[in-house]
């Protein structure tokens, strides 16, 4: 194994995290369906896929590594929510979070002097300023055009659009 047992552990929460997030933003594109936003739950249904392949990338990291990913079980999601906005809030705080997780680890990478993670969490970083930024941004349209039924259905068209996007040029 070319990696520490603490770094093991460590990226191994992060697969469970990052099933989590997956788990959720699905819970999350479900609950948007069936309320009638069919924008937004095409956003979260992209969303719950690239979440899959976060995983996805520190399951082979693990595995190329030689230190062996384990797939645990996750808790089920939230799957009720009040309004979308308060649903986009409780994706932009599970952001938050996954942020955190990420800088602890580029933290034992660092401590560690483990070159080979410190390099394969850069990725990880970028995206989650990228993730952070996309929830933000959405947000903020309820306070530049509302919360009445139309501002919301234009919300919800401008994450259909969003969703429509090349993943590169989705803000
Ligand atoms: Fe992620
Ligand atoms: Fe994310």
């Amino acid at each position: 194994m070319k990696i520490s047992p603490k770094m093991k552990k460590v990226l191994n929460d992060q697969v469970t995290l990052e099933a989590s997030a997956s788990s959720s933003y699905l819970a999350m594109a479900s609950w948007c369906e069936v309320t009638g936003y069919q924008g937004s739950a095409n956003y979260f249904y992209m969303q719950s896929d690239e979440e899959r392949t976060h995983m996805l990338k520190i399951v082979h990291y693990l595995n190329d590594m030689g230190a062996v990913a384990s797939i645990s079980a996750i808790k089920a999601p939230v799957s009720s929510y009040k309004s979308l906005e308060g649903l986009i809030k409780t994706a932009l705080k599970n952001e938050q979070t996954v942020t955190k997780a990420i800088h602890t680890m580029v933290d034992i990478a660092q401590k560690e002097k483990d070159h080979s993670t410190y390099a394969f969490l850069e990725w990880f970083v970028n995206e989650q300023v990228q993730e952070e930024t996309k929830f933000e941004t959405v947000l903020q349209k309820f306070d530049l055009i509302g919360r009445d039924k139309l501002a919301i259905n234009e919300i919800d068209k401008i994450l259909a659009m969003d969703a429509a996007a090349p993943a590169d040029t989705v803000a």
